[in-house]
Order: structure tokens, then C-alpha cells, then sequence
């Protein structure tokens, strides 16, 4: 395991699979230590094992980023015990799809919780440290459904949005401080939140991706390792959207 206190250190929620887990793979493979946080610790210590594994440095926090408190604190024990914290990537997210008629406050309020005022949270907590120490990198990952809707997803595609609303509000108060935040939108990505669609639904999407293919997790962790990158310093407040040219919106 290779650690060093001027490592860049990396926040990924949702970290344990899917995109979370390439962002992680991604990032420890760009030299910084990543803390992989999600709600089971099991499969965190996997990646854990395969990052070191290969070179680099991980360590593992358990956290329901639906609990606000649990979240903030996760961050602020991160930021005292390393010293520093660089980047946050917001990346954990649920969907409870149904159409509006049907779709309940509880569907709503959770999809809500979980996948923008997690968020928020995050990105309140990660603020001081990240202005203290005049550099961050926020990345908020969203959708397309976010930006252009979809059926079916009424509080997914709000709490989206919302994240573009957040981000590009943050771009604007810490600009100044060397801290960017940006989003970066997946369209179809091959993962479990997206496995059992059916096949239909698939080959629909398909045809109107331009590069006539899913998305896969290392597409979306290529676009964050550039926007998390020392070299990103001017980019802020921009959707970064990974979908293949679904939507070129
Ligand atoms: P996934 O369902 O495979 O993984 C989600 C991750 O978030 C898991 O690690 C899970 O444990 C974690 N998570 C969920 N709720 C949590 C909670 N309360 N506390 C802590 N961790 C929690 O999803 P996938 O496909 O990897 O998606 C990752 C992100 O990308 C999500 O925000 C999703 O909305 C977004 N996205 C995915 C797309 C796709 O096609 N797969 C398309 C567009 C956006």
C-alpha cells in the first residue's frame, strides 16, 4: 500500500459497485487516496483489497448517505484524521421509478434524500476543508434523465436537476477558493441499477445512442478522473454529459 500526506484525498459515495466502484479503481489508479464509502462494509473491503492490490491506496467508511449526520460527520472525520480533503464525489443514488400518478411521497421524499440533499450535506461539510486548503474538486453525478426527463422517474429526474442546481451554485461561492464543482451526467450505463430493464427498453436506448452501445462504469470514471484532475482548475459549473450522443443536450 503506497500512502504519502501529500496525497489528494477522494471522497466516493456509492463506491461498492457499478460506477462508484470504477470512480474508486479510477482515481486510486491516478495516485490519490480514496475512501470508499457506501452501506456495506463487505464489499468496500474487496475494493479496498484489489486497489492495494494493484499499487494504490483506499480505506473504507460505512455510511447511509440518506442519514444527513452520519454523512457530514463521515466527511469531517475524513478531513481531521488525513488532514486535508481534495475531492468529493457524490455518486451514490437509488431510483423508486413509477409513473407520476402513481408515485407515493414516500417514493419521492426518499429518491430526494438519498440522491440530492446526500448531496448537500456532503458538499457543506467538504466546503471548509476543501477552502482551507485552496483546492477541491466536487463532482456530483447526475443523469440525462435529470436534464431532459423520463418517463417513470418524476423524483429521480427532480433530484438530478436539483444536483445541477447545487453544483453550479457552489461553482459560483468557492470559485474563488480553488475549489471546482462540476456534474457529470451518465445516459445508459451497463450496471445493476440498469441490468434489469428490459430488453426492450434497452434496445430502444440503444438506438438512440449515437455510438450505438451502452455506456460502461469506465466511461463515466474517465470524465471524472479529468474534472478531478489538477489540470481542471478552469472548469466549473459545467454538466458534463457521458451518454454515447443520446442526448447532446
Ligand atoms: P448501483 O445501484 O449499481 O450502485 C449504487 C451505489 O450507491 C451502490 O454502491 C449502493 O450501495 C450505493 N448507495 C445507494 N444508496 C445508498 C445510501 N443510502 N447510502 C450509501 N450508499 C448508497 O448504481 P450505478 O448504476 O452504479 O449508479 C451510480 C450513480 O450513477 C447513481 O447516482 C445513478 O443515479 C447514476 N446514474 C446511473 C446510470 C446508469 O445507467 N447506471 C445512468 C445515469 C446516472
Amino acid at each position: 500500500m503506497t500512502e504519502n500526506s501529500d496525497q489528494r484525498v477522494a471522497f466516493v459515495t456509492g463506491a461498492s459497485r457499478g460506477i462508484g466502484r470504477a470512480i474508486s479503481e479510477r482515481l486510486a489508479a491516478d495516485g490519490r487516496h480514496v475512501v470508499l464509502a457506501s452501506r456495506s462494509e463487505a464489499p468496500l473491503n474487496d475494493l479496498k483489497a484489489t486497489i492495494e492490490a494493484n499499487g494504490g491506496s483506499a480505506s473504507v467508511c460505512v455510511v447511509d448517505v440518506g442519514d444527513g449526520e452520519s454523512l457530514a460527520g463521515a466527511v469531517e472525520t475524513v478531513a481531521k484524521e488525513r488532514g486535508r480533503f481534495d475531492i468529493l464525489v457524490n455518486n451514490a443514488g437509488i431510483t423508486r421509478d413509477n409513473l407520476i400518478l402513481r408515485m407515493d411521497d414516500e417514493a419521492f421524499d426518499e429518491v430526494i434524500r438519498v440522491n440530492l440533499r446526500s448531496a448537500f450535506v456532503a458538499c457543506r461539510a467538504a466546503a471548509r476543508p476543501m477552502m482551507k486548503g485552496k483546492f477541491g474538486r466536487v463532482v456530483n453525478i447526475a443523469s440525462t434523465s435529470g436534464l431532459v426527463g423520463n418517463a417513470g422517474q418524476a423524483n429521480y429526474a427532480a433530484s438530478k436537476a436539483g444536483l445541477v442546481g447545487l453544483t453550479r451554485t457552489l461553482a459560483r461561492e468557492l470559485g474563488s477558493k480553488g475549489v471546482t464543482a462540476n456534474v457529470v451526467a451518465p445516459g445508459f450505463i451497463e450496471t445493476d441499477m440498469t441490468k434489469d430493464l428490459p430488453e426492450a427498453v434497452l434496445e430502444g436506448a440503444k438506438a438512440t445512442i449515437s455510438v450505438k452501445r451502452l455506456g460502461r462504469a469506465e466511461d463515466i470514471a474517465a470524465a471524472v478522473s479529468y474534472v478531478t484532475s489538477d489540470d481542471a482548475g478552469f472548469l466549473t459549473g459545467q454538466v458534463i454529459t457521458v451518454d454515447g450522443g443520446m442526448t447532446m443536450a
